[in-house]
């Protein structure tokens, strides 16, 4: 191993706080809470440990860099550290603790001159603020940045709230300076490298992502009392949306739809519903096909609505397109791979990331590592340790190698 496996999987545990019951629990760092205020401290006092100018811009993304002016264009790396509520200790912590560990290997065994940067996005997951990869859509200037302060959680907090809460609204703009090309370790999250029994992922591109918010509208009435005929019941015409909805998600179009979330009001026994919410998440690696889908749910949703006498409401609170990474940086990948004598295939990705967003403004690439049985977004989320150095020790070599090119 080039980099210090130990001094890396230190850090990992340290940044997980493995003391706070993990194995009931799993990984709570949410966005903006004092949880992921605590890593991101962290993370910038190991930073600072290795002299890395740290810039914080106006979305709470953190950058690290090594030999940084205002002309250079750095090579980036890393990945996120907010979790989804419950998740595992791999997703997005990985891709960063990595990229510090690849960053102090590489200033302590070269002297490098180009320069170098560490990002940490803010919200990878979206599950607090929508849309997900938020802090890296928001750097890549995708939106303008005072809509993105204006969203607003559950609770009606907004973003730039939360920012300022725990002090982590930064002063530099969107895209305050353009990397050379942006790099992202990260575990696969699903069963391809497990199933194929191969230890590195190159990556080839990320499918697309439609996020909509549905609000189903009844009238609540006494459970016991009150007629079939008189009853505007929004959970009747909920389950057969699901049931519509999940019909639609075939193996045959790569087409993956998730109803993940509801919310029922008054959500009382005895009542019938008021008000159901609840989300679709669908993706698919052709755009076009996700477009479809999206308009025949749609009309569906329209058609059981007016035939049950409920009215409703969606909203899209996400739509990515799929993108495909660098082939050039891929061939580099690919090429160190070999030379470790790391067992690798090429993939695309099922989850979306925040190199999903950095595509857009400069060559980018993934490497991923295997995830045990597939399972990610859960407290079972497990990697081996030897898996997790050689996705880091490959990430060195890749890094360097597109420093002096
Ligand atoms: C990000 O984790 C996603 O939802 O794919
Ligand atoms: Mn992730
Ligand atoms: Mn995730």
């Amino acid at each position: 191993m080039l980099i210090n496996s130990k001094r890396f999987l230190e850090r990992l545990e340290k940044i997980n706080n493995l003391k706070i019951n993990y194995k009931s629990i799993g990984i709570n760092r949410i966005a903006l809470t004092k949880e992921d205020k605590r890593s991101r401290d962290l993370i910038i006092y190991w930073m600072q440990s290795i002299k890395l100018k740290i810039k914080i811009d106006n979305l709470g993304n953190i950058f690290g860099f090594h030999n940084y002016s205002n002309k250079t264009k750095p090579l980036l790396i890393g990945s996120h550290i907010d979790s989804v509520k419950n998740g595992g200790k791999y997703d997005g912590a990985l891709g960063v603790v990595g990229a510090l560990e690849v960053i102090q290997t590489l200033i302590e065994k070269n002297k490098i001159e180009e320069s170098i940067g560490l990002a940490v996005f803010t919200n990878e997951e979206g599950v607090r603020f929508a849309p997900d990869m938020m802090g890296s859509w928001s750097f890549t200037k995708r939106e303008n940045i005072k809509k993105i302060h204006q969203i607003k959680d559950f609770n009606n907090v907004t973003i730039k709230e939360a920012l300022k809460k725990i002090n982590y609204l930064g002063k530099e703009r969107q895209l305050f300076f353009k990397p050379k090309s942006f790099l992202e370790l990260h575990i696969e999250q699903g069963p391809i490298l497990y199933n194929n029994k191969k230890e590195i992922g190159i990556v080839t591109g990320v499918q697309a992502i439609t996020w909509l918010k549905i609000c189903l509208f009844g009238k609540s009435n006494h459970a016991g009392t009150t007629p079939l005929k008189n009853r505007y019941d929004p959970m009747i015409v909920f389950g057969k949306i699901n049931n519509y909805i999940n019909s639609l998600s075939t193996e045959k179009n790569n087409q993956l739809i998730t109803i993940g979330s509801i919310n029922v009001q008054p959500n009382q026994i005895n009542v019938i519903a008021n008000k159901v919410e609840f989300s679709v998440d669908m993706r698919n690696p052709k755009n076009e096909k996700l477009n479809k889908v999206e308009q025949k749910i749609k009309k569906e949703i329209k058609k059981i609505c007016i035939q049950n006498n409920i009215k409703f409401s969606i909203k899209k609170l996400v739509k990515f397109t799929s993108v495909k990474f660098d082939n050039k940086i891929n061939n580099t990948i690919k090429y160190h791979a070999k030379k470790l004598k790391y067992s690798n295939m090429n993939l695309f990705s099922g989850a979306g990331h925040d190199a999903q967003m950095l595509a857009k403004i400069c060559p980018t690439s993934m490497i991923f590592v295997p995830s045990r049985k597939g399972i990610s977004h859960d407290k079972r989320e497990y990697t081996k340790n030897q898996d997790l150095f050689k996705g880091v020790n490959l990430l060195y070599c890749v890094a360097k190698d597109l420093l002096n090119n």
